[in-house]
């Protein structure tokens, strides 16, 4: 069982508001304590980009293995998510992003429309989501499948 910790950031206008239900950052933290990473925090924030920002070095400060953002990636006027973290990625990750894509387009062209980014701030590995509850199943699936995260967190720490 791997010993990792994980903030999970679930970036949503409704949900941040009341209106919907956190469901996907939910699932993040179902899938990966059931592979024995430890949620060491999580936050709530709209889609906008200097909440993501905040949020996403709050977490940094607390020394995680990775965070995971849940939403915000697509094309949708407010879909900030990709912008918010990209200056903060001290070194890009294109092979995940890579994996990412690649396995969700075979579950649907529509994974094309999203602009997902992944990379390390300091120790931790930062990697954004979709927001729909499949899109999170299928891109966890793909990081999971063969190891693929857990020996990426192994080489970071
Ligand atoms: N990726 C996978 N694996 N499965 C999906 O169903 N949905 C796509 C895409 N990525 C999808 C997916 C859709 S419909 C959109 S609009 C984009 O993710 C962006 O989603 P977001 O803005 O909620 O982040």
């Amino acid at each position: 069982m791997s010993p990792f910790s994980v903030g999970i950031i679930t970036v949503s206008d409704s949900v941040h508001a009341g209106i919907n239900e956190d469901k996907s950052g939910a699932l993040i933290q179902e899938i990966l304590c059931l592979r024995g990473f430890q949620k060491a925090a999580s936050a709530i924030v709209p889609d906008d980009t200097d909440s993501i920002h905040g949020s996403v070095k709050e977490l940094c400060n607390l020394k995680l293995d990775c965070i995971f953002t849940t939403g915000g990636t697509g094309f949708s006027e407010r879909d900030r998510t990709p912008e918010a973290i990209s200056p903060l990625l001290e070194r890009q990750a294109p092979g995940l992003v890579h994996l990412l894509l690649s396995s969700s387009l075979k579950h649907t062209p529509l994974a094309a429309l999203s602009r997902p980014v992944a990379g390390t701030i300091g120790k931790t590995l930062v990697v954004t989501l979709p927001g729909s509850v499949k899109a999170v199943q299928e891109n966890l699936d793909a990081l999971l499948s063969n190891d693929v995260l857990d020996h990426a967190l192994d080489l970071i720490k």
